[in-house]
This record gives structure tokens, C-alpha cells and sequence, in this order.
């Protein structure tokens, strides 16, 4: 070793940059990777046809009609993406206290499913039974004097779930965060014959400004009255969102998810240590429109940040993420192979 220089002999042997040195090294070394299967894709629906309708805080994610979607799930399919999952912005007409559209069985989103389903068989589908896209106050359940009630929203979105499941629905996520729903869902699609049905449950769902352009996208950030503290978690706890989890592990949930994801990766990493479930994170709207907007202005190289954020999902012990970036992640992928 080089005296003159102030790397002493002992770390000298122990040089890390040994196996980053090449590209061939760093690829045989690499420990995560981001394939197009882990992708899930979320997708706004509206009423009507040949609508492509570009949401105005979520730059290059526009809503369509079903028409629409049954083109945009093809190319999703053909690209090698697993799964979808659908949120319908339905007409402010239809939206009353209960989300009684919910019960409809062909509402927007049941006939989004059928369509996609006839279409593209090959593509999982997998639906929220939240009730805020279809409530005039855009909470996710029923509000009864300034109170979200949790059994009565739990056998209504429980209905809804079979409803889901028969237009073809191949995965029930429930996001609305109500004690007890994912045993309830779960007996409820077995009486209805529906037992291949699987639940994702949006098992530790946070209450968090990072939803705000989604709340555009559906149109209830104008509805919203308070806040949804009182059924998602705070942002501060992570042990409870871990026995939140645990009660939706011995419920019966296939698969759980984190969302947001990014400011919650202690979360993703604890809850597949805990539990060894398939584990998915939602990066969420508001995490979609930062990368966006500074990309935009040139302040950051959207592509990339887009690419390190999926790969650092995957670091984190998640199976998949829910993300709006799925299709133009697929495209650099099958790009870059
Ligand atoms: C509500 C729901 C939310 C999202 C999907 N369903 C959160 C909310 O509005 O409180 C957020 C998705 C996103 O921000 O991308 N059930």
C-alpha cells in the first residue's frame, strides 16, 4: 500500500467499490429488481364514451369512459402488466349520505369490470369497496350525525363486494379502514359461491395530505367535509398499523398493502417481516404529481426518480406496487431487456 495516502492497511483490503467497479459487476451483484410483474395499474373511469379526460394535478393520467379503458387495459395487458385496479368518478347526482350507488349492480365501475373482463380475460382486476366515490360528503363510509359508522358501513360495502365479485371483479380491495370488514367480505363472497375471490386488504391505510390529487380526480376534494382521521391511521404509528395488519392477516386477507408508500417504507418492510404475506405499496397520487412536477420544470430527471422509487419498493420487501407510472415503467422495461 501507498504510504503517502491516509487509507490505513486494514480497511485497504476491504474495498467496497471492488464489486461496483463494472457494469458486469454491479448486474451480478444487484439485489432487487423491478420487472414488469410487479406492477399494478390504477385507473380513473367515467361515465359516457370516448372520453379521455386529462386530470389536471395528475400530469399525463387522464379518466376515461369504459370504451376507453377496455383500449388502455389492452395495451396495459399486452405490455405484461398483471392487474389493474379501477376507480370510478361517477355523476354528482348519484352521490347521496349512504353511497347508495354502491348498490347498483351495473354502477360504473361493475360495468367497467364486465367490459374488461369480456375483453382482456387475462388481466386481474381488482376493485375498492370504499364508498367515497359514490357519497355526497366523500367520506369512505356512512355518516350519521358527524360519525362514520363502522357496522352499518361494513355490511353495506360487504354487499358491494359481492356485487363486485359477480360482475367479475377478481380481487376485493377495501380501503375504507372500518374494524372487522375483511372477515366480513370474506364470508360473505364464500356464501355467494365467489371462494377463488381474493381480498387485498388496504390493511395499513394512513392519513395523509398524498391523496389530494386523487381527490381532484374523483371529484371529492369539494365534497369533503373534516378530515378521515378517525378510520386511517396517523401518520405517527407504526406498531398499530402493524396490529391493524395482524387482524387483517387472521381475517382472511390474500395480500396486504401499504399506502402511501414511499414516506412508509419502514411499514412495508415490518409487515413482510411480520406477517410474509404478498405485500404491496400504493404510490399514491400525491407521490405520482411531485415526481411529475418537478420533472416538468426541470428540476429533477423524472424518468429516473420514477425507476429508483419502483426499485426502492421492491428494497423494501414489497411484492408490487400500485403506481401511476405502471404502463410507462412497463414500456422502460421491456425497453431496457
Ligand atoms: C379512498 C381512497 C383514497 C385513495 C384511493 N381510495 C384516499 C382518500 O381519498 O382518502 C387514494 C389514492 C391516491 O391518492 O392515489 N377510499
Amino acid at each position: 500500500m501507498d504510504k503517502t495516502h491516509l487509507v490505513d492497511e486494514i480497511t485497504g483490503h476491504r474495498r467496497m467499490r471492488r464489486n461496483r467497479k463494472a457494469d458486469w459487476t454491479r448486474r451480478l451483484v444487484q439485489e432487487s429488481r423491478l420487472t414488469v410483474d410487479d406492477l399494478i395499474w390504477p385507473i380513473f373511469i367515467v361515465p359516457g364514451t370516448g372520453i379521455v379526460d386529462p386530470i389536471a394535478a395528475m400530469p399525463g393520467v387522464s379518466r376515461m369512459s369504459v370504451d376507453k379503458v377496455v383500449e388502455a387495459v389492452k395495451e396495459a395487458a399486452d405490455l405484461g402488466i398483471p392487474a389493474i385496479a379501477t376507480f370510478p368518478d361517477i355523476e354528482m347526482e348519484l352521490r347521496d349520505e349512504t353511497g347508495s350507488n354502491s348498490l347498483v349492480p351495473d354502477n360504473l365501475i361493475n360495468q367497467a369490470t364486465a367490459a374488461i373482463k369480456k375483453a382482456v380475460p387475462n388481466i386481474g382486476i381488482i376493485t375498492d369497496v370504499a364508498l367515497d366515490p359514490f357519497t355526497s360528503h366523500g367520506h369512505d363510509g356512512i355518516l350519521r350525525d358527524g360519525v362514520i359508522v363502522n357496522d352499518e358501513t361494513v355490511d353495506q360495502i360487504v354487499r358491494a363486494a359481492v356485487m363486485q365479485a359477480d360482475a367479475g371483479a377478481d380481487i376485493i380491495a377495501p380501503s375504507e379502514m372500518m374494524d372487522g370488514r375483511i372477515g366480513a367480505i370474506r364470508h360473505a363472497l364464500d356464501a355467494a359461491g365467489h371462494q377463488d375471490v381474493g381480498i387485498m386488504s388496504y390493511a395499513t391505510k394512513f392519513s395523509s395530505g398524498f391523496y389530494g390529487p386523487y381527490r381532484e380526480a374523483i371529484n371529492t376534494s369539494g365534497l369533503l367535509k373534516g378530515d378521515k382521521n378517525s378510520y386511517y391511521i396517523s401518520p405517527a404509528n407504526g406498531t398499530e398499523a402493524l396490529r391493524d395488519a395482524a387482524l387483517d392477516v387472521e381475517e382472511g386477507a390474500d395480500m396486504l398493502m401499504v399506502k402511501p408508500g414511499l414516506a412508509y417504507l419502514d411499514i412495508c418492510w415490518r409487515i413482510k417481516e411480520a406477517f410474509g404475506l404478498p405485500t404491496f405499496a400504493y404510490q399514491v397520487s400525491g407521490e405520482y404529481t411531485q415526481i411529475k412536477a418537478a420533472a416538468m420544470n426541470g428540476w429533477i430527471d423524472g424518468e429516473r426518480i420514477m425507476m429508483e422509487t419502483l426499485l426502492c419498493f421492491k428494497r423494501a420487501g414489497c411484492d408490487g406496487i400500485l403506481t401511476y407510472f405502471a404502463v410507462d415503467a412497463a414500456k422502460k422495461l421491456a425497453k431496457s431487456r
